[in-house]
């Protein structure tokens, strides 16, 4: 038996959460993986020394901070400290025939961005097996449109074969669904593309990308819901930065708050880009009051603290297509939410969940269902009907870290306790995670 509040190891890598009465106490959440992602790219590529503060250190950056020394910068210092990151200009990279990118979504489509402009011939971008299984064409045919010479596998997926200094043009995406890592990939491109490249949204997704350059000395265009980047640039300079605390970790913490926070949770360092909160606004309707207390602005981002109590009477909600991009990563935990609710929560216009680390309609849905949670799949989202409770039980990752941060926060709160399997999987975004809720729940362990 686990001891109560506890998170204990058992052999299988499956870890078992315990029910506790209540959560309590103050986090600082780990920093962003997004902007740990961008800030190592873009080091790379600046013509100076960049100082990057407290990066985070997980596996998917991990692997960002290997490609960038794999292409030949050079990087003194570790994740979770501080680098010193010797750029090596715009079109500088010097990587290997071939180029791992593990897990992580957001370096496989960046660094694409980035490679389009280099003088190299033929290098492979391949990943894990979640990551092979991700569509890459979004990416490929907007470059080619550009002039870049990229391939994908037969079904549009890793392993990506690139090669770069071919003469590119600007040119006007219409992204179909947005996402902040094709708009990404798009603008870097752009950088070494003659005229303007424009990316246009239906919704828009997370503008770390666009903060970020324009804090390197990059013009970026806004005109109506499209960003823009004039090329060819020749130089970037990002500035030293330090990395903010990473919303989407935190959200499990403030849902876990929401639930069983008494007196609070407190979430300290929190990066509050509005167009990551949208979890926010959902919680708000469902009738959960939030504490927000603006701090000073962290590498060009809003950032603050968040308090958040236990909440008697949680309503259910409707997330509407719109809301998705501003929540993408947060939507599991909207399921869960919803199995504490009165009524049924609704997720729509989310087809996107799909192609993410698992198709996370399919495992959100099969993981609640587990744990004896009325659960629903649908074609573009899912429905929760909320009973109240839920009864516990065991439930994979799938090994998908949201899936296994998921399934902590459930058991926390179930009746009998939650058995994790794979829990392991968090470390692609937040390997402290197990030690932060035990901290939060070590009043009554
Ligand atoms: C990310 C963007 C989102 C998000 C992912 C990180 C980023 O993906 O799901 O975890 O860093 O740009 P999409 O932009 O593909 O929706």
């Amino acid at each position: 038996m686990p001891r109560p509040g506890g998170v204990s190891l058992g052999r299988m890598a499956a870890v078992r959460v315990a029910p506790v009465p209540l959560l309590r106490g103050t986090l600082q959440v780990p920093s962003d993986k997004s902007l740990t992602h961008r800030a190592l790219l873009l080091s790379a590529v600046s013509d100076r020394e960049v100082r990057v503060g407290r990066p985070l250190d997980s596996a998917d950056t991990g692997a960002t901070l290997q490609a960038v020394e794999d292409c030949g910068v050079r990087v003194d210092g570790h994740l979770g400290d501080a680098l010193l990151i010797t750029g090596r200009g715009l079109r500088g990279l010097r990587p290997p025939p071939a180029l791992g990118c593990a897990n992580a979504g957001t370096l496989i489509r960046l660094i694409a961005g980035l490679l389009v402009g280099q003088s190299i011939d033929h290098v492979v971008l391949d990943g894990d097996e979640s990551l092979r299984g991700r569509p890459m064409t979004r990416i490929a045919r907007p470059l080619r449109a550009m002039g870049a010479t990229i391939f994908t596998a037969p079904g549009g997926t890793p392993p990506l074969v690139v090669s770069g200094g071919a003469p590119l043009v600007g040119v006007e995406h219409h992204l179909e669904v947005a996402s902040a890592q094709v708009k990404s990939c798009l603008l870097l491109a752009g950088l070494f593309a003659e005229g303007t490249t424009w990316v246009h949204e239906p919704v828009m997704s997370r503008d770390h990308t666009e903060r970020m350059l324009e804090a390197s000395g990059v013009a970026v265009l806004r005109e109506g819901g499209a960003v823009g980047v004039t090329g060819p640039v020749e130089r970037l300079a990002l500035p030293d930065v330090d990395v903010p605390g990473d919303f989407s970790s935190a959200a499990a913490h403030l849902v876990a708050g929401a639930l069983l926070g008494d007196p609070e949770v407190r979430l300290e360092g929190v990066n509050l880009n509005p167009a990551r909160t949208g979890l926010l606004a959902v919680m708000r309707r469902m009738g959960v009051v939030i504490g927000e207390e603006a701090g000073k602005p962290v590498a060009g981002e809003p950032c603050g603290t968040l308090t958040v109590s236990r909440t008697e009477g949680l309503r259910a909600t409707e997330v509407e297509p719109h809301e998705v991009p501003s929540m993408i990563d947060e939507l599991p935990l909207v399921g869960l939410l919803g199995a504490l609710a009165s009524g049924t929560t609704v997720v729509r216009g989310a087809a996107e969940l799909r192609v993410k680390e698992s198709d996370r309609i399919a495992s959100v849905v099969r993981a609640l269902r587990a744990l004896g949670v009325e659960a629903e799949e649908r074609e573009d989202g899912f429905a929760v009907t909320g009973s109240g409770r839920i009864a516990g039980g065991a439930m994979e990752s799938v090994g998908d870290h949201r899936l296994a941060m998921l399934g902590a926060v459930a058991g926390l709160v179930s009746e009998e306790g939650v058995s994790v399997g794979g829990f392991e999987a968090v470390a692609v975004s937040y390997p402290g995670f197990a030690r932060d809720l035990a901290a939060l729940g070590a009043v009554n362990a």
